[in-house]
C-alpha cells in the first residue's frame, strides 16, 4: 500500500534553541515544509527582531538539500503593544502571537495573568486579523489538572470572544470533547490536534507504572474525549488540522522528581497519524488534516510537492543525541507500521 499526500505542514511545533536545533530541524523538515514556531525560549520570543533572529538560527540549522520555512509567533507578554503587533503584520515571517496563561506549562512564567492587560494588543490583532494561538488552560490551583481546559472554554475563551467577535482563533493542542465541540460551535475557529492525544489516554500515562515519556500538558485525558478527538481529526472538517506540539526535553528532565511536560513526536510524527488514521478506515482524510486544512485556515498556499507514505513496518530510534543530552522519542524502540520515502 501506498500513500501519496501534499507535503504536509506542523502548525504546533518547538523545535528549542541552540546545539538541539541540529536535532529538531531536520528531524521536522524531514516530512514538513512549513511549522508554527512556538516562542516559549528563555527569555521568550516577544518582539519582531528576536523571531527574526530566531528564525535565522533555525535555518542555519538546516542541512543543505532540505527546505523548511519556519513560521514565527510572538509570545503574548504585558511588553508586546498594539505597535509591535503592526511590525509582525507587516513581517511577512511572523504568523501569530502565542497565549500562554501564567503558570500553565513550560516557559510559561512570563505569560499573560490577566487578559485585560492585554487587551489594547488583543484588539490590534482582531482588526488586522493576526491570529491568536492559545493554551486553553486554567492556572487556577483550585481547578482540577483533568479539568483545566473545559474551565478554561468557560471562564476565558467564551468571554474573550464574546468580547473581540473577529479575532481570529486558533485553539492549541485541544484533548477534550468539549473543546471539540466549543470549536465546532465557533466556525471562525481553528484547533490543532496533536498525534499523542489521538494514541494515548490517560491510563496509558499512569497504569501499571508512571509514563513520564507520556506526560505532557494539557495532560492525557480519557477514553471518550480521546474518541472525540479522533472522531474530529479524521472528519475531514476544515477547522481542525495538524499540530504536533512537539516538546522535546532532555531524559533526565523528563525523569526526575519534577518531570517536564512534552512529547518528542516531530520524527515520526506524520507515519504515526497514518497508523491511527487508518484504525478508523479514514487514510482518505489524511490530507485534509495533514496538509490542506492548516494552510487554508492561515490564509496562506497549499504546499506543491508532495511525501509518500508506504505500509512498511520500521523500528522508531529510542533515543537521538538533543545539544550534549540525550531525547526519548514517542513510541521509541516499537514499530511503527507506516514509512515516509
Ligand atoms: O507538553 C507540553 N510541552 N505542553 C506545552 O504546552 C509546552 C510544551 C513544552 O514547551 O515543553
Ligand atoms: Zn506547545
Amino acid at each position: 500500500m501506498e500513500l501519496t499526500l501534499t507535503r504536509p505542514d506542523d502548525w504546533h511545533l518547538h523545535l528549542r534553541d541552540g546545539a538541539a536545533l541540529l536535532t529538531t530541524v531536520p528531524d521536522t523538515a524531514r516530512t514538513f515544509h512549513r511549522a508554527i514556531i512556538m516562542p516559549n525560549l528563555r527569555p521568550p520570543v516577544t518582539t519582531v527582531e528576536a523571531a527574526l533572529a530566531y528564525r535565522k538560527r533555525i535555518l542555519d540549522a538546516l542541512p543543505s538539500g532540505m527546505s523548511f520555512d519556519p513560521l514565527m509567533t510572538l509570545y503574548l507578554a504585558p511588553e508586546v503593544s498594539p505597535s509591535t503587533i503592526q511590525k509582525a503584520v507587516a513581517s511577512a515571517n511572523i504568523q501569530g502571537v502565542k497565549l500562554y496563561p501564567r503558570g500553565a506549562t513550560t516557559n510559561s512564567d512570563a505569560g499573560v495573568a490577566d487578559l485585560h492587560g492585554v487587551m489594547t494588543t488583543l484588539e490590534t490583532m482582531a482588526e488586522t486579523g493576526l491570529p491568536l494561538l492559545i493554551h486553553g488552560e486554567v492556572t487556577d490551583r483550585s481547578v482540577d489538572i483533568f479539568d483545566r481546559e473545559a474551565v478554561f472554554l468557560d471562564k476565558t475563551l467564551d468571554p474573550l470572544i464574546e468580547r473581540l467577535p473577529t479575532l481570529r482563533v486558533v485553539l492549541e493542542h485541544i484533548t477534550t470533547k468539549d473543546s471539540v465541540d466549543f470549536v465546532k460551535a465557533h466556525p471562525r475557529m481553528g484547533a490543532t490536534i496533536t498525534v499523542h492525544h489521538l494514541m494515548y489516554e490517560r491510563n496509558d500515562m499512569l497504569v501499571g507504572g508512571i509514563r513520564p515519556h507520556l506526560y505532557c500538558l494539557p495532560i492525557l485525558k480519557r477514553s471518550s474525549h480521546r474518541n472525540a478527538l479522533i472522531e474530529a481529526a479524521t472528519s475531514g472538517d476544515s477547522q481542525f488540522f495538524l499540530g504536533t506540539d512537539s516538546a522535546p526535553h532532555a531524559i533526565s528532565e523528563k525523569e526526575s522528581d519534577c518531570g517536564c511536560a512534552g512529547c518528542y513526536t516531530a520524527p515520526f510524527a506524520l507515519e504515526l497519524y497514518a497508523e491511527i488514521f487508518e484504525a478508523y478506515s479514514k487514510l482518505e482524510r489524511l490530507e485534509a488534516f495533514a496538509s490542506h486544512n492548516g494552510p487554508d485556515f492561515y490564509g496562506l498556499p497549499r504546499n506543491t510537492d508532495t511525501v509518500t507514505l508506504i505500509k512498511k513496518e520500521s523500528i522508531i530510534p529510542f533515543a537521538k543525541a538533543f545539544g550534549e543530552n540525550e531525547v526519548r522519542l514517542l513510541r521509541g524502540g516499537e514499530p511503527v507500521t507506516w514509512s515516509l520515502v
